[in-house]
């Protein structure tokens, strides 16, 4: 791309209209606008930013960035590559979309939420320490908390850092089922916490990070693209 402009055919292309000859014959056919105008040359330059593309009638928004929620399941490694395991970006080959990688980590074990892109600044913002941003994860306890535990989780507990944990926010489902919201991102974090409240997790779910909720028809392994609405929520949830 040079500056914001690209090749009519290479947006087409990138937005998935189809492959480089299916576009071609879009074009052809007349089935696409620039700027109302009906454009069938493919070698046309449009400034991604400014131009509007409107193909079949459907405005086409060009994103730099891609951002996919996926649900994890459990048995796959937050990572890009390893030897023995199966990553999360192996997960997301199909997207055809190169250097996706996980917004931070979750355990092996643990299922639910996990932003993929390739936007490295909402990323490093996700993650920074200072932004406090919320993540929310359902827990399967070994005991029932009880109700020193929940107060102890609420003011912050030690487990073994500098400082306590932040407060936590704790919500009782139920039996051995809880709900948490912290705001910080150390290893282990949840199991950590529970096991500083003499208590253990038997399984554990993300269910929201930064304001985003886990699209819950999505079944471990599945993701989807994040809509604009949603990517402007992680926008603002990464804020200073
Ligand atoms: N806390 C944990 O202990 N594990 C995770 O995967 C995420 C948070």
């Amino acid at each position: 791309m040079e500056g914001n402009k690209l090749r009519l055919d290479k947006f087409l292309c990138e937005l998935k209209v189809g492959t480089r000859s299916q576009v071609k014959k879009e074009l052809k056919q007349g089935f696409v606008k620039v700027n109302g105008e009906t454009v069938t040359e493919p070698e046309r330059k449009v400034d991604v930013e400014k131009d509007q593309v409107v193909y079949k009638g459907r405005t086409l928004s060009y994103r730099k960035y891609a951002y996919y929620m996926l649900n994890k399941p459990a048995g796959v490694v937050s990572s890009t590559k390893d030897n023995t395991c199966l990553t999360v970006a192996e997960l997301l080959k199909d997207t055809g979309c190169g250097g996706l990688f996980p917004v931070g980590r979750l355990d092996k074990d643990t299922e639910g939420l996990l932003i993929m892109t390739n936007d490295g600044s909402l990323a490093h913002r996700l993650l920074s320490p200072r932004k406090h941003v919320d993540k929310v994860y359902e827990a399967e306890l070994e005991e029932e908390l009880s109700k020193e535990a929940v107060k102890d989780l609420e003011s912050g507990v030690d487990i073994g850092e500098d400082r306590p944990t932040l407060p936590a926010k704790v919500e009782l489902l139920g039996g051995k089922r809880i709900r948490l919201t912290i705001t910080e991102g150390k290893f282990h974090q949840v199991k950590r916490m529970m096991r500083a409240v003499r208590n253990g997790v038997v399984s554990l779910r993300r269910t929201s990070m930064g304001g985003l909720m886990l699209d819950e028809s999505l079944r471990p392994g599945e993701y989807r693209e994040l809509s604009e609405e949603e990517i402007a929520v992680l926008q603002k949830g990464g804020m200073p």
